[in-house]
């Protein structure tokens, strides 16, 4: 008996399915199985002369006097399979782009640029594709901008399907890495009642319908106005109250109208909340070992797909990679920061004045300035950060214990801090900006076994954007939502 997993690989052939192999014509082939493979194990495979079949779509087709070749890809590895036919198969059907089903006998192939090539006994187009129409051509290498245009179709071409398995690679890497260094992961919620950055660049939720008289408007669903999540930091900090270290990996909303290269309203955020520590270092040690590990970890194992982008789309952006890895990241302070900008020849659009915020243009020269090489900026005025930032109680210049983390070509990849432990000083500032009374909850994690403990979020679409050279957001995420954008 098989088992049902093995069942699942196998499917039965009727005789109309019954061929003889193309080139050597012998009637062997003409089994009653074919064993279904993804075109990344058809190519690894060493079972040669065996049966299988694969599925996938057609990224060229080449008649010759007897043979039909076409080159298969089923988006489970940059490579193609190479399929060969007896012309009796051909069909004007066959073409770029079409979705095909081919059974056939696995052979190792002549040719120096594949191990294995498909003899095929049978090819049935699963889905026509008019190539005229199909807004890919052919063997052409199209900029990220137009397949950008085409965000149901793009993960058809080789590029942004390589970033798709990157994206994926990475994501398990990220999560690898939290699960060896001991953090627990915490599902925190996408609807929420709080601004945590208290920048008010919140998308409110409401029912679809609600709002349309006055007594339904002052109905909310929830008891209170309810947002979709700017950060899940709030709710970590719950959990720190009970666990070492937790993190939390997923969507991120806010209400930027910016149409910049690295924003979107909808972006995903990796953040990491550590218990018992009271030392910046601490919370900037995890973001360098976060970010290298999982580098190192995509680079071995998307190491074809990486390629892809470090040769075509960022050409020669894997010395700066290899650099970013091997050296220690950068650390300065943002008074130092500001004196570096201040001593600069270039001139700049926004001021550099102490208590300034850090601008792109100012990320981008302070990184440059320090050899291309990550940089730390830490302690930044107490004024620009959230309430929640561990007040450093320095003078004359009154600083917060917050750190964020520049890197090459994007910037800002990271902002974390201290978060305030100190009951009284938290409930000062609460009440300052008068939200004693909403925050009275995250007071209590103050009143009850209050630790210090501090963490950050990490841009995941910027950590790609860093990682393979990518200069515009949009093409490192599978559906890209920003300010007036069409959405699918
Ligand atoms: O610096 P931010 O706003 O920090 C926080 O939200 C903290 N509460 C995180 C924490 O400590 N747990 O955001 C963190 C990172 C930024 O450094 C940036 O990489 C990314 O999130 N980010 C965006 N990425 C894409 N589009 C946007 N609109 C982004 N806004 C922030
Ligand atoms: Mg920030």
């Amino acid at each position: 008996m098989f088992s049902s997993s093995l069942l699942r690989n196998v499917i039965p052939v009727s005789s109309e399915w019954v061929f003889s192999c193309v080139k050597c014509r012998s009637r062997q082939y003409c089994q009653k199985q074919f064993k279904k493979l993804t075109i990344r194990d058809a190519l690894s495979s060493k079972a040669l002369g065996s049966n299988v079949r694969i599925q996938g779509w057609v990224r060229s087709v080449r008649s010759q006097k007897e043979h039909l070749f076409l080159h298969v890809n089923d988006g489970s590895s940059l490579q193609a399979l190479q399929v060969v036919a007896s012309n009796d198969l051909n069909d004007s059907d066959l073409t770029f782009g079409s979705a095909i089903d081919v059974t056939g006998c696995l052979e190792k192939s002549p040719s120096k640029k594949q191990n294995v090539e498909l003899h095929a006994k049978q090819i049935k187009v699963t889905g026509k594709c008019d190539p005229i129409k199909f807004p890919f051509k052919i063997k052409e290498r199209h900029p990220m901008e137009y397949i950008r245009q085409y965000p149901h179709l793009r993960c058809r071409t080789n590029t942004f399907s390589a970033l798709l398995r990157i994206r994926s690679e990475a994501t398990s890497a990220i999560q690898s890495y939290f699960k060896d260094n001991g953090f627990i992961q915490i599902h925190t919620p996408v609807i929420t009642s709080n601004d945590c950055e208290g920048a008010g660049e919140l998308f409110q939720l409401e029912p679809a319908g609600s709002g349309k008289t006055q007594d339904e408007r002052s109905q909310h669903f929830f008891s209170v106005p309810t947002y979709l999540t700017v950060s899940g930091q709030l709710h970590l900090e719950v959990m720190s109250g009970a666990f070492p270290a937790v993190y939390t990996f997923g969507p991120t909303f806010r209400a930027e109208n910016s149409q910049s290269r690295r924003h979107l309203a909808e972006f995903y955020m990796v953040e990491a909340e550590i218990s018992f520590t009271e030392s910046l270092e601490d919370v900037m040690a995890v973001m360098e070992n976060l970010f290298k590990a999982s580098t190192e970890h995509v680079l071995t194992h998307c190491a074809e797909d990486v390629e892809l982008f470090h040769k075509f789309v960022a050409s020669g952006h894997r010395g700066q990679v290899d650099v970013m890895l091997s050296r220690k990241f950068n650390v300065i302070s943002y008074t130092e920061a500001i004196d570096i900008l201040n001593r600069s020849s270039q001139t700049f659009t926004f001021p550099t004045e102490w208590g300034c915020d850090l601008q792109t243009e100012h990320e981008k020269y302070l990184v440059k300035h320090c050899g291309n090489i990550p940089v730390f900026v830490t302690d930044y005025p107490y004024d620009l950060k959230p309430f929640y930032a561990r007040d450093n109680q320095d003078h004359p210049r009154h600083t917060a214990a917050a750190v964020d983390l520049l890197v090459p070509g994007v910037g800002e990849l990271c902002g974390g801090s201290l978060r305030e432990e100190r009951l009284d000083l938290l409930q000062n500032r609460l009440a300052q900006a008068g939200l004693e009374e909403e925050y009275e909850w995250y007071l209590q994690l103050r009143r009850f076994g209050s630790v210090p403990h501090g963490g950050f979020g990490m841009g995941f679409e910027r950590y790609l954007q860093c990682i393979l050279g990518v200069d515009n957001i949009k093409d490192v995420i599978p559906f890209a939502r920003f300010s007036h954008s069409c959405l699918l």
